[in-house]
């Protein structure tokens, strides 16, 4: 039995509640981004040893630098000795240490503790144990992937898992070779929302008719509301005018080589939970990740790759980049405009999906999970 009978065309959304409680949101930091691979940042941002940027993971900062042996690593930005924040800006780069405003103390791009005032007299602190604690690295698809949990989940199965299900085959997005593409724009878009408006409204293209107009001219199938995400391994195909995925249709960029006949001029998306959306094109790949910073705030940031010849020659992207900055904007104003209404006593059981949303019942089912909550009957 129903506790409100629905007709079978709608199932129900989550409770309003969802997106304005700031003890569920802690609790989704906990469980969902302390927990689960999260992608922190583009490994070329990190290009020399001692380079590093700070991000928030959960409820934690995380220094994310390149180590002398060039491999990446992330520790807790937590300074040992009396907890300072160890590194306040958010990018930057050290010759070969950290070192804390406080009281001095310092560390290599190892972790280990170098150096503080007086150290030679304390010859029992061991400068490992009293080093800074590392998370979990992993690099794919030239981003930096980090787990605060001890015990990872296998990033196989979570990360490349999603992809793998969404495209049917790992080879399907190992044939645009992104970890080789070069980063030709980056536009940080700060939401007020919470982030699962913002996957949700990833998920569908209900919406794609009425906010998308330069995006339904390019793809039209998308006119009919079927996200490209509702069946396995589909792309959406260009219109028959189209030229390049472009804001007005027009010439698109250098086509990726490895790109297949069968992915040439078609549109991919990928929901990577709980944080990165990709978007796959034949001449760049579009890569979102969002910062969850409260319950109704998220930083999404948007790389457009192509080709590194493409970027280094200069061409010019304006009118590549311009489509989906177009549509970033035209869903995270539609995000912004269903945040307030969150919080209304209309929307406290929460509002109905319809049948091409109805995949996204199944994004909820996965947060009740993840939280240990339990979808109401
Ligand atoms: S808190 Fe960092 S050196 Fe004292
Ligand atoms: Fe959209």
């Amino acid at each position: 039995m129903t506790s409100t009978s629905l007709p079978d065309s709608l199932i129900a959304t989550l409770p309003g509640s969802s997106y304005t409680d700031p003890d569920l949101f802690a609790q989704e930091q906990e469980r969902i981004f302390e927990a689960m691979w999260f992608c922190v940042a583009r490994a070329s941002d990190l290009p020399r040893p001692g380079a590093f940027r700070t991000v928030d993971v959960g409820r934690e900062s995380l220094l994310v630098t390149r180590a002398r042996d060039h491999s990446i690593r992330a520790y807790f930005n937590v300074c040992r000795h009396r907890g300072a924040k160890l590194c306040t800006e958010e990018t930057g780069e050290v010759k070969r240490a950290f070192q804390c405003p406080y009281h001095a103390w310092t560390y290599d791009l190892n972790g280990k503790l170098v150096a503080a005032p007086n150290l030679t007299k304390m010859p029992d602190v061991g400068r490992t144990e009293y080093g800074l604690v590392g998370v979990h690295v992993r690099e794919w698809l030239g981003y930096v992937w980090v787990c605060l949990a001890e015990n990872p989940p296998s990033f196989e199965e979570d990360v490349i898992g999603a992809v793998v299900e969404r495209l049917g085959d790992v080879r399907a997005i190992e044939a645009y070779g992104i970890d080789n593409l070069a980063v030709g724009k980056r536009i940080v878009y700060d939401v007020q929302a919470n982030w699962k408006l913002i996957i949700e409204n990833f998920m569908e293209c209900y919406h794609c008719a009425t906010i998308h107009p330069e995006l339904t001219e390019v793809l039209p199938e998308f006119a009919d509301g079927y996200a490209a995400q509702y069946y396995v391994g589909h792309g959406a195909e260009f219109g028959e005018e189209v030229k390049g995925f472009t804001v007005d249709g027009s010439e698109g960029l250098d086509r990726i080589p490895g790109v297949s006949e069968e992915q040439d001029r078609r549109y991919y998306a990928i929901t990577v939970k709980p944080q990165v959306f990709i978007n796959l094109v034949p001449d760049h790949v579009i890569f979102h990740r969002m910062y969850p910073v409260a319950v109704d705030r998220t930083v999404v940031e948007c790389d457009w790759l192509y080709l590194p010849g493409v970027v280094e020659s200069g061409k010019d992207v304006e009118r590549s980049v311009e489509l989906f900055h177009r549509v970033n904007q035209q869903d995270f104003d539609a995000c912004e405009r269903t945040q307030p209404g969150m919080s209304s006593r209309l929307y406290a059981k929460g509002g109905v999906l319809v049948p091409s949303e109805h995949h996204i019942g199944a994004f909820h089912a996965w947060v009740h999970e993840r939280l240990g909550t339990r979808q109401p009957e």
